[in-house]
């Protein structure tokens, strides 16, 4: 049972969890209508000191696409946050007011910290370069959607893997299915963290820097954005920001049924070019992405099927 528990990182719950949401997504994209009072009377609060377009609205949508109400902050120097009050004490205040808070914040464990102090479900969107357990739950409705299935795929990477929290969570998650296999696409300097290297195992995954010689391998492509915010010097993210551009050429290379993904914002990493490709399906994913956080939402407050 989801019922009350927290949402940190995604292996807080079980594959059978897992499936259990994607199961339910599934039956809200079959009849919306059916569930639009689920949570009648119910409160959420998205806590956002860090900025968000569709976590925040994904959210939001969701919550009202249920009946339920929001409240929340998309500026924490909005809130007595500028006073400085601490998260802690931030947290224990919104827990007496909502049923459910999302948070997301700039430092790493912030959300593991502030489950720690609440009374309600807390619900991480988004810590620092750590984990985006939501964004993989998107991820992974929008795979077995599209795909068919969440085992026997090849994953390629591209981009900021270092800073890049969705490609975290979402190979900590994907390695759970059997025979997913990982390459990893990116410059030097943002590689994968080791520790999560060294929890797949060497035989699962490869390692280059070319996503021209590896793209004709892939049954998906994840793209990500360069993390500039999380950069220490503005001259180094300038030279890697246009390191991978995904345009028409490359994708002339890629199998036919390959997907493209990407969580989105996208920067220059794709060309614009693709969007009109149908097996380019970001915008399609960010649909997802409220669904399966209606379904989160419903079973998290206990109403879900
Ligand atoms: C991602 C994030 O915030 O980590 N965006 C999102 O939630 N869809 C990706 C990013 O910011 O690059």
């Amino acid at each position: 049972m989801i019922k009350g528990r927290h949402l940190i990182e995604v292996n807080d719950f079980t594959l059978d969890e897992i499936e259990d949401l994607l199961n339910f997504a599934d039956r809200i994209i079959q009849n919306q209508a059916k569930y639009s009072e689920l949570c009648k009377g119910n409160l959420i609060a998205t806590l956002f000191y860090e900025p968000s377009t569709r976590t925040k609205f994904s959210f939001e949508s969701a919550a009202l696409r249920l009946g339920a109400q929001v409240i929340g902050f998309a500026d924490a120097m909005t809130s007595s946050v500028s006073k400085g009050e601490s998260l802690i004490d931030t947290i224990q205040t919104m827990a007496c007011y909502v049923d459910l808070i999302v948070i997301r914040h700039p430092k790493e464990g912030a959300p593991r910290l502030a489950s720690k102090y609440s009374q309600v479900p807390i619900i991480n969107g988004g810590d620092g370069g750590h984990h985006h357990p939501t964004q993989t739950l998107t991820d992974l409705l929008t795979i077995r959607s599209l795909k068919g299935t969440l085992s026997n795929l090849t994953i390629g990477l591209c981009g900021d893997l270092k800073f890049g929290r969705t490609t975290h969570s979402l190979t900590k998650t994907l390695l759970r299915y059997p025979n997913v296999n990982f390459i990893f696409i990116s410059p030097q300097e943002l590689k994968i963290p080791e520790y999560i290297k060294d929890e797949i195992g060497k035989e699962r995954y490869l390692e280059t820097d070319s996503l021209d010689n590896s793209i004709g391998d892939l049954d998906i492509l994840y793209m990500t954005r360069v993390q500039k915010e999380r950069f220490f010097s503005e001259e180094e993210y300038l030279r890697l920001k246009g390191y991978y551009i995904l345009d028409q050429r490359k994708m002339k290379m890629a199998r036919k049924d390959m997907i493209v993904m990407h969580p989105l914002p996208r920067v220059n990493e794709i060309a614009t070019e693709v969007d009109t490709d149908e097996r380019a399906v970001y915008f399609k994913q960010a649909r997802y992405g409220m669904y399966v956080r209606m379904s989160l939402i419903a079973k998290m407050l206990g109403k879900g099927e």
